[in-house]
């Protein structure tokens, strides 16, 4: 990072007549750009000097700037200003750059205080003047939205922008710093059942299921109602066998005993051509190993499922990402019979999904219906059929098909280019002697929330890649969930929207694909995180490191009211009720009648959000609960009100009887 302040002082003192920047300074004039740019957070690239985010001149509008900052929206800038200031100037705007897509808002905060709020600036539009005073104010935040509608081009800059000072000068700081601080509960000695009510499986297939629950081992489990096919390991709580060949509903009761206690829940398997009834719950490799998968690291992610208590909370799916396969130029990349042949990393597939079934779960691969996988190693493309065969012989249980390079060798128009593949895959998938859930990832081109059903997908990915670009005001895992809350009235069993993982925990750098790192998100976002994908009916995929789950990461992954919400049986993603530029509120029905209500405040500072029963078109709501702390609330009055803290959540949920 430059240090434009060392720079300018230099140049003080060798050229003082050229030194516009020092005469600024002298005048108490301190242009954004000359500050230390260091904290400044952004959702995309890094900031420019006197240019925009891709390096272009700076232009708004048509109209050229020669000085400022180019940046992206979500973004945030703390200033400290210690009283002294007198005004902040800028143009502001989308950079030209963008060719006229993007759109953002900008704000000023103050002490808490909103002082200036720009109309929704899209690509292409004038310039908007900013020219606010600044007397008294201590602390200063320039704010960059994405104006709710994703973050995709949005190059924003702060154009001819300038803090001027009546003394001293201003200092850029890191944004405020929130202790962790645990809301879900320990989970208590007697035993608790945590499996969602329903489970889908095609007639005589293979099945494995552990059945999730907490509790003082040892543990015996006992089923009632057992369909024909299945058996059940009464100390470890799995059942395996086939699927009973009549399709239909097999209800069970499960009963889970230790010496502190008992647990009894209901448990449907509905045999059908339906998977996935409730959104896929695992862990997949992608954001901790990249290239550094290893079948080492596969086998011992299903460890840690187990042993970190995951396991008994739903999380079963253990999925390796891209990178298995060989790398284009390390040929070959089929045996004879023409089937893939994995990397040296993974020498055993079979013996590792037989690992991974041994201890109840279930395994994912992952593959591309192009030629080449997005990471550069051998993908399905006219092995269609062969490759899904030989995961199958394999043991999988779930796959993620991934666009890559499928784009080079595409055929046909419009909607069926994007469809073909997708739907060529489903179509073998199902005629398989094994359940693969099939994820379809190719970032939500031609609206594929709108069929990706009907092609045999489980669920879909909406956007791109979510990435740690936890860079603004707004960390990205926002801009992503904004973008797939406005798809709900397509989700339902079996057919889930899919904003990616849950990058939580230690997680590395998706563009330098580096080793983890603790999440830059303050511990109120990843409440807001887990509460988002819970409302929003999300697959939860950890993709997070294993080896290094704290207290803290355990508590928002691992709490059961929470992931009640997301596991509902009825399977409705929440409706937008409100989507504001610093509030939004969704709102979940769920099958017994009750509704999970989630206000997030995108604000930079905590605010009081409240919705009425009115504006939910709900009845009267007489019990409240909060699913994080796990207590009911008082509940009065004709509204759901709480202050929450900065880029948090207030999540409810509530019932009409009390
Ligand atoms: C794409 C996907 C990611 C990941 C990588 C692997 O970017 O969207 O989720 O699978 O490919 O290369």
């Amino acid at each position: 990072m430059r240090t434009p302040a060392v720079v300018a002082g230099l140049f003080a003192l060798v050229v003082p007549i050229t030194a516009g920047l020092a005469q600024d300074r002298d005048a108490g004039r301190f242009p954004l750009s000359s500050l230390e740019l260091a904290t400044l957070r952004q959702g995309w690239g890094t900031p420019m000097v006197d240019r925009s985010v891709t390096g272009q001149p700076l232009s708004i509008g048509g109209r050229r700037f020669a000085s400022g900052i180019g940046s992206h929206a979500p973004g945030e800038w703390w200033i400290e200003l210690g009283g002294r200031a007198e005004r902040f100037v800028a143009w502001v705007g989308v950079d030209d750059d963008a060719g006229g897509r993007g759109s953002i808002t900008v704000a000023l905060w103050a002490d808490g205080r909103r002082l200036f709020a720009s109309d929704v600036l899209r690509g292409g539009m004038a310039p908007q003047q900013i020219d606010v005073d600044l007397r008294g104010v201590q602390r200063l935040l320039l704010e960059l939205g994405t104006a709710g509608d994703g973050r995709d081009h949005d190059h924003a800059d702060w154009a001819d922008a300038a803090l001027l000072m009546a003394s001293g000068q201003p200092t850029p700081v890191p944004p405020p710093l929130e202790a962790p601080y645990l809301l879900t509960p320990p989970s208590p000695p007697e035993p608790r059942l945590n499996n969602p009510a329903v489970w889908g499986a095609r007639p005589g297939r293979p099945f494995v299921y552990r059945i999730p629950c907490t509790g003082r081992r040892p543990l015996v489990f006992a089923v009632q109602g057992m369909p024909p096919g299945l058996t059940l390991e009464p100390v470890t709580g799995i059942l395996r066998g086939r699927v009973p060949e009549l399709p239909g509903r097999y209800p069970m009761r499960l009963a889970a005993e230790n010496a502190q206690g008992r647990a009894e829940t209901d448990f449907t398997l509905i045999v059908g051509d339906r998977l996935a009834l409730t959104p896929p719950m695992g862990w997949n490799s992608w954001y901790i190993h990249y290239d550094r998968v290893t079948e080492a690291y596969i086998r011992r992610a299903a460890d840690r499922l187990l042993q970190s208590g995951m396991a008994d909370h739903g999380f079963c799916y253990v999925n390796i990402d891209d990178c298995w396969a060989r790398r284009r130029g390390d040929e070959p990349y089929r045996d004879a019979s023409g089937a893939i042949l994995p990397n040296a990393k993974f020498p055993d597939m079979r013996g590792m999904v037989e690992h991974v079934h041994g201890l109840g779960l279930r395994a994912g691969i992952y593959t591309s219906p192009g030629p080449w996988t997005c990471a550069g190693y051998a993908g399905s493309w006219q092995h269609e059929e062969i490759d899904a065969r030989t995961f199958a012989a394999w043991g999988f249980d779930f796959l993620k098909y991934d666009w890559c390079s499928y784009g080079q060798v595409a055929t046909g128009d419009g909607q069926q280019r994007l469809t073909a593949p997708y739907a060529k895959m489903g179509a073998i998938l199902a005629s398989l002697d094994r359940d693969i859930v099939f994820n379809l990832c190719q970032y939500g081109m031609g609206s594929v929330w709108e069929w990706g059903a009907s092609v045999g997908g489980h669920c879909w990915r909406t956007t791109g890649d979510l990435g740690l670009e936890a860079g603004g005001s707004l960390p990205g895992f926002y801009a992503i969930g904004l973008a797939n809350a406005a798809h709900a009235a397509h989700a339902a069993p079996g057919a889930w929207n899919d904003p990616d993982y849950l990058l939580l925990g230690y997680v590395g750098d998706a563009h330098s694909m580096g080793e983890g790192r603790p999440t830059s998100l303050s511990p109120s976002e990843q409440y807001a995180y887990m509460s988002l994908w819970c409302l929003m009916a999300a697959p939860l995929i950890f993709s997070g490191d294993l080896e290094r789950l704290d207290d803290f990461t355990l508590n928002v992954l691992c709490n059961r009211e929470v992931i009640a919400i997301d596991q509902d049986p009825l399977g409705r993603q929440a409706r937008i009720v409100r989507s504001e530029d610093d509030s939004l509120v969704l709102a979940k029905p769920l099958a017994d009648g009750s509704l999970a209500v989630g206000l997030f405040n995108l604000a930079p500072v905590p605010r009081r959000l409240a919705v009425t029963f009115d504006e939910l078109g709900s009845p009267p709501l007489r019990r409240v609960r909060d699913p994080w702390r796990q207590v009911d609330q008082d509940a009065d009055g004709d509204s759901i009100a709480a202050l929450v803290p900065r880029h948090g959540v207030h999540l409810v949920r509530c019932w009409p009887q009390e």
